[in-house]
């Protein structure tokens, strides 16, 4: 779909190493032992790693879920614009995701069913936006059709947060999530101009 593995392959894998296993009764301490952050891999800056600004992400989109789940079939207007900034996160975060995060991932064959099963749900969740898209939004099916993308969405968060991140910070070491969380925020910035032209564009049709 947007797949474009290309775009993380200067983010080479490097061998697994002593961050495995330091997880397990370490709260709060991941990422800190094992070997120092390997320094020719930073290009320095005081980034967001790719796991926080995922989870920053996700808990923006949250919060725009549970402002749509208490709007009715009568506030239209609501209903409507919070539904385009939903789709409008979850567009740009997918495309992160997708074309940086996990194919970086998806190299590392303990982290591969994980990310595959990501792709599926991120389509699942496409499918349905779709679906509301299309729909008048004071439908009687759209209350209970946007509930079953809510769900499928807040499911997706916690299988991120949960299996794939910790994954994630096993098979991938502190310099290389900071350096695809800034290739993260370089894409989101891309997208995000991209989202304008297009909503610019619209307006003056
Ligand atoms: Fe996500
Ligand atoms: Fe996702």
């Amino acid at each position: 779909m947007r797949l474009r593995p290309d775009a993380a392959r200067e983010q080479r894998p490097i061998p697994e190493h002593a961050a495995d296993g330091q997880r397990g009764g370490q709260a709060g301490r991941a990422g800190t032992a094992g070997p120092p952050p390997q320094h020719h891999l930073h290009k320095g800056g005081l980034s967001m790693d790719a796991i926080a600004l995922l989870k920053r992400d996700h808990d923006k989109v949250k919060g725009l879920l549970q402002e749509l789940e208490s709007t009715t079939e009568r506030g239209v207007k609501t209903r409507t614009e919070l539904f385009a900034r939903i789709k409008g996160e979850l567009t740009v975060h997918e495309i992160i995701e997708e074309e940086i995060f996990y194919p970086t991932l998806k190299q590392h064959p303990r982290a591969k069913d994980i990310v595959l099963e990501g792709y599926e749900e991120h389509h699942v969740v496409d499918t349905l936006m779709g679906e509301l898209e299309a729909l008048p939004v004071d439908d009687e099916t759209w209350g209970a059709k946007a509930t079953v993308m809510i769900e499928n969405i807040e499911h997706h968060i916690e299988e991120e947060e949960g299996e794939m991140f910790s994954k994630a910070r096993q098979v991938l070491d502190r310099a290389e999530l900071e350096q695809l969380g800034e290739a993260m925020e370089a894409r989101r910035a891309e997208a995000l101009q991209a989202q304008v032209r297009s909503e610019e564009g619209a307006r003056r049709s």
